[in-house]
């Protein structure tokens, strides 16, 4: 049993907190916001710098700590860690108190998973740079990183899980759900894959792990996190229920059942044993038909809310997101086979498989939170409209035209190993592909640029809003609708 978006909805004033203290730490999702964006601003110039070495254009040769392959670590780590976990931290803390009506445990515990969190992603960052990295797939932070993880973990649960299980409510709303299961899942996931291929599984036993690993953080820690974090969004911009909690439920119990067994899809055509790649395949088809209910229930809420595409900044990222994760799992359908992975496997295909998939989905809506929230946090109007138009197309077109051409570079590539091309003629033939890449790559850091110098104006200079903090539907974007929280 869920309630009904309309419970949901709360202010601070119905909080049980004493009005002393607000229901919500606004500070701690403002910096954690902050800290996530610097992070991807750091990882994108990583990763447009290693698409410079893809074209034999590396600008610093022969330095160690500036070496490509550490600066493609740090591309990955800071994105994951870095960004991704910083974004969901800070939704975390407004969504939570406000689903549960209760303060996390406490704001100095906050200010020291704040801090820890963050000293964390520099040590990996300098470790990376210094070489220490483990050969673990997204498990490259240095082995003395990796416990301070955990324990960075469990504050986390320490935090969250206070609120959820103090709550008055007597059933919780899908968000948390998600959020819950999240938490545990994301300990559990980080152990298995940083301690046990290091310490106790080897060869091509730990292969399996591995493919658990890289899978799993994606899908039971950004996946859980980003539905729940749209199941919380959407409706509140929209104004309206979303359209099936029953669906959100299966789609809730699907995740938690058939994602965890389809992380050996990244190694099929492996001598990993061909049960284990059957059972990934299955469990993976199983996976695209819970995704499409989540992206069912997406375009089903949105369905008669009349030009809020055209009104609301916000909505236009949820709902290229939701299109992007739609593509991914079409794509999906194809590159899980056996017969397509003969094409694909090892090629950029699957590049831009990660891109769609970590940027154009989650990290978009991560971007409709911020478009929502910042005038919130912040207590001024967006200090210009048209910076909000130009970073959403810049990033839309630079990241779908990335997608495209890491996709055509992927088949090319495959098809022309399988015709037993030479390796020197492929790399050839893919060359204005991966310049495209770095053109389009260019877009999305400009894109980036024009949001965060937003951020930044609107939070020191812009006008004091009227502002609903809690609620505003529809936003001025070209000066034909009324102003944030007018409703
Ligand atoms: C300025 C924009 C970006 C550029 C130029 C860029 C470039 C690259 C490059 C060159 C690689 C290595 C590909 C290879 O080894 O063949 C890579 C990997 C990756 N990037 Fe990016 N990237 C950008 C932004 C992002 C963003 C914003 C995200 C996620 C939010 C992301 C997620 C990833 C992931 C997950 C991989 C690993 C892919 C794999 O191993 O299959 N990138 N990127």
């Amino acid at each position: 049993m869920i309630e009904s978006q309309s419970e949901v909805r709360r202010d601070d004033s119905s909080a049980v907190a004493p009005p002393t203290e607000p229901l919500v730490a606004k500070e701690l999702v403002k910096w954690h916001l902050i800290a996530g964006m610097t992070a991807l601003g750091v990882a994108m110039l990583a990763g447009l710098f290693y698409s410079l070495q893809l074209l034999q254009a590396w600008p610093l040769p022969k330095i160690a700590v500036l070496s490509p392959g550490r600066i493609r670590m740090i591309h990955t780590n800071l994105i994951a860690f870095g960004f991704l976990t910083n974004c969901f931290l800070a939704m975390l803390y407004w969504t939570v108190p406000r689903l549960t009506g209760q303060r996390v445990a406490s704001r100095a515990l906050g200010w020291v998973i704040f801090g820890a969190w963050n000293l964390i992603i520099l040590g990996t960052w300098a470790g990376l740079h210094l070489g220490e990295a483990q050969a673990i797939e997204w498990g490259e932070t240095p082995t003395w990183i990796d416990p301070l993880v955990v324990l960075g973990a469990i504050l986390v649960w320490i935090q969250m899980y206070t609120p959820i299980v103090r709550t008055r409510e007597k059933a919780l709303y899908v968000s948390l759900w998600y959020f819950t299961a999240g938490f545990i899942w994301l300990g559990l996931t980080y152990i298995m894959g940083n301690f046990f291929p290091e310490y106790l599984v080897a060869g091509n036993a730990a292969g399996p792990l591995l493919g658990l690993y890289i899978h799993d953080l994606v899908g039971l820690w950004v996946t859980p996190m980003g539905w729940g974090m749209m199941y919380f969004f959407v409706p509140i911009i929209l104004r309206k229920p979303i359209w099936s909690h029953a669906l959100s439920l299966v789609g809730f119990w699907g995740l938690a059942f058939f994602y965890p067994l389809q992380g050996v899809h990244h190694f099929l055509g492996s001598p990993i044993p061909m049960f284990a790649q059957y059972s990934a395949v299955i469990s993976t088809i199983a996976v695209e038909i819970v995704v499409t209910s989540v992206i069912i229930n997406f375009f089903m809420t949105w369905r008669g809310t009349d030009g809020s595409l055209r009104r609301s900044i916000p909505i236009r990222w949820f709902w290229v997101g939701a299109l992007f994760y739609f593509i991914t799992c079409f794509q999906c359908a194809f590159q899980v086979t056996l017969t397509f992975q003969k094409v694909i496997h090892f090629t950029d295909w699957v590049v831009g498989h990660a891109h769609l998939v970590m940027f154009g989905v989650f990290s978009f809506w991560i971007f409709g939170m911020i478009e929502h929230l910042w005038p919130k946090l912040t207590g001024h109007e967006w200090w210009s409209a048209s910076l909000r138009r130009w970073s959403f197309w810049l990033t839309v077109i630079g990241l779908g035209g990335m997608f495209l051409t890491l996709t055509a570079s992927g088949l090319t590539e495959g098809l022309m190993s399988m015709n037993l091309v030479p390796r020197a003629t492929i790399l050839e033939a893919v060359r204005p592909f991966w310049l495209t890449r770095t053109i389009t790559g260019f877009a999305i850091l400009a894109g980036y640029t024009c949001l965060v110098t937003n951020m930044i104006l609107t939070a020191r200079t812009s006008r004091v809003a009227h502002i609903d903090t809690d609620y505003g539907p529809f936003e001025q974007v070209d000066d034909e609708e009324v102003a944030i929280g007018a409703v």
